[in-house]
């Protein structure tokens, strides 16, 4: 036995009682008289003491002598601290130790490891183990343990079963590039990392197994943001015999669930909002909602006045930041250029300072009487003291940087609290989207998605205005999960693939066995998949999924810690058959 108790668990209960600890020297602090040696688990922290007048001979010098993160092994007996620390749940007692072993000795760690660390990210990534260490990781992840714990009881106590499907498939269509594997035992084949395990739900549904979930390994080979990892993790789910409704009710009620046990958070019913009123309301198919600033329509108000710029845009569309009409030149010149920056792409803006006196002042006095001002302020709900920001253009883009605006000055003005949680369901989103690249429609969620009752027809006529049975969970500001339900027979799902630009012959040859699997009873289904990393990051009150994956990968997909990816050795290549063709 190597330990009798953990670091983070004697109290002035166990006074007097003979343990045996083990765990890293996180800390060791010498006096001369007297040494102590923080000892640190998982669990927490005990203090080892050693001192002159009760230590047997030798072992004060032992105990200086061990170095930062050596593992080892302490046994004595459990005593009433001097000088006591109530910020530690161990904080009134000590371990008087009679015996000390180093297990393992250790290099100077690259960066200490404690809760603020002098480590820059790049080195921590290098040395995660030792990162994982530290409160900030390791609490992250044992708090994903604990979601992903909830998420499989719920589940499970709902009747849905949890079964694996494979990782070496063929090309499934999430929107992104797929990471693919070469196959030695077939030359100059490939298989393909799921992007998601879209098909073989489906075809569960096709097997009965009408309630089915996973927390699955998800694969796809995108440019990396704070939100998303090449890897990550859906809890993804399916069910048979359901309409939207018993899809919408069933996962928010595991959502209020999780946010209930986890936060201790009590949420009424979600809110729903249609995907077009998300866009022009908010300009973003998953708005924060935590915070107001909902956008006011002013095209028909500002144009017709001599004013060019308007008078040429799509939209003309404004928000009321609250409090900013104080903002010195400066600020707002910082703002305007802000928003001209590549990221957001705005040509420029117009703004309205509404002052304390309900006068207006504004960077186009010149065109706009105080009337047109006040309608603005109307339409925008600005407020004595708000500052209205605007602005115009094509329809689309404008909404979508006006957006990345409100979610900015959100952030400025601390509107978006993190111990605040504000669920919504985006519904009705299009079935498809315009890609002007290739020019053509693709599937806005994917090619399985069933179009709205009644709307097939639509495809031929007008594409762009077929509504889907497809859904977003948002939480926050951040799409936590999407579904749909889907396409169950065959015929829909060629009319569908045709719209899409597949041969009939390309759809044969990627899609045949699901076609096929269309003809043996295919009962009405849909599903959903959540984000796991991201659900967690934000129930713990982050947007950044990184530190809740144990192991994750750099802005460059790279896992800096094992130097992957890598090259392989040429012997490698010629057995997967891959030599000539490079
Ligand atoms: P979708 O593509 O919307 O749907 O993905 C579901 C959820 O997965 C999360 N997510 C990611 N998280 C981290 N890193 C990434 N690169 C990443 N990409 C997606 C998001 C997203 O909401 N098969 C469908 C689901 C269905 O129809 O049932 C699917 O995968 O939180």
């Amino acid at each position: 036995m190597y330990r009798s108790h953990t670091c983070g668990e004697l109290n002035e209960s166990h006074l007097g009682q003979t343990v045996q600890l083990a765990g890293w020297a996180h800390k060791v602090r010498d006096k001369g008289f007297v040494v102590w040696i923080d000892l640190r688990d998982r669990y927490g922290i005990t203090q080892l003491v050693f001192d002159q007048d009760r230590s047997e001979a030798g072992l004060l010098e032992q105990a200086r002598s061990t170095g930062r993160e050596f593992v080892v092994q302490a046994t004595g007996t459990v005593v009433e601290r001097a000088s006591k620390n109530p910020k530690l749940p161990t904080g009134s007692i000590e371990i008087l130790v009679t015996s000390l072993k180093v297990l393992n000795p250790s290099l100077t760690p690259p960066f200490t490891v404690e809760d603020e660390t002098d480590g820059g990210e790049e080195l921590r990534m290098k040395y995660r183990y030792l990162d994982i260490r530290r409160n900030p990781v390791k609490s992250k992840l044992l708090f994903r343990a604990r979601v992903a714990l909830e998420v499989r009881n719920y589940l499970s106590g709902k009747g849905f079963v949890e079964i694996e499907t494979p990782y070496l498939i063929k090309s499934t269509p999430e929107g992104a590039r797929d990471f693919v594997v070469p196959s030695r035992l077939n030359e100059g084949q490939f298989y393909a990392l799921p992007q998601s395990p879209q098909t073989f739900k489906q075809l569960l549904m096709v097997g009965g197994m009408d309630k089915y979930f996973q927390l699955v390994k998800c694969f796809r080979d995108e440019d990396l943001r704070a939100d998303r990892q090449p890897e990550f993790t859906q809890i993804d789910c399916e069910m048979a015999f359901v309409e939207q409704e018993d899809i919408l009710n069933t996962f928010e009620g595991l959502t209020s669930h999780l946010l209930k046990t986890i936060n201790g958070v009590e949420t009424g019913p979600f809110p729903r909002m249609t995907y077009d009123e998300a866009v022009s309301r908010y300009g973003s198919d998953k708005p924060d909602i935590r915070f107001g600033m909902e956008f006011g329509d002013l095209t028909s108000l500002a144009q017709h006045r001599d004013f060019g710029v308007f008078n040429q845009a799509g939209l003309v569309v404004g928000i009321a930041v609250p409090g900013a009409a104080e903002y010195t030149r400066k600020e707002v010149d910082a703002l305007v250029d802000w928003v001209k920056r590549p990221q957001v792409g705005a040509s420029g803006m117009v703004y309205v300072r509404c002052l304390g006196d309900g006068t207006y002042k504004s960077s186009v006095d010149k065109f706009y009487t105080s009337e047109d001002l006040a309608q603005w302020a109307e339409a925008t709900q600005a407020r004595p003291g708000d500052l209205i920001c605007i602005l115009s253009g094509e329809t689309e883009s404008t909404r979508t940087r006006l957006g990345m605006l409100r979610m900015e000055m959100g952030q400025r003005l601390g509107l978006r609290k993190a111990d605040q949680f504000a669920p919504l369901w985006v519904i009705d989103f299009p079935l498809l989207e315009f890609d002007p690249e290739s020019g053509r429609y693709h599937a806005m969620h994917h090619p399985f998605t069933a179009p709205k009752p009644g709307q097939l027809q639509m495809l031929e006529s007008d594409p762009a205005a077929v509504r889907a049975n497809a859904y977003d969970l948002v939480l926050n500001g951040n799409e936590i999960g999407g579904g749909s339900i889907r396409i169950h027979d065959k015929q829909t799902q060629a009319v569908m693939f045709r719209h899409l630009g597949f041969t009939e012959e390309q759809a044969r040859n990627q899609f045949g066995f699901l076609m096929d699997a269309f003809q043996f009873g295919a009962p009405p289904h849909g599903g959903i998949a959540f984000g796991l990393d991201r659900l967690v990051a934000i129930l713990g009150g982050q947007e950044s999924i990184r530190d809740f994956i144990a192991f994750p990968k750099n802005n460059n997909g790279r896992d800096v810690m094992i130097d992957a990816p890598a090259e392989i050795d040429p012997a490698q290549l010629e057995e997967l058959h891959l030599a000539l063709r490079l």
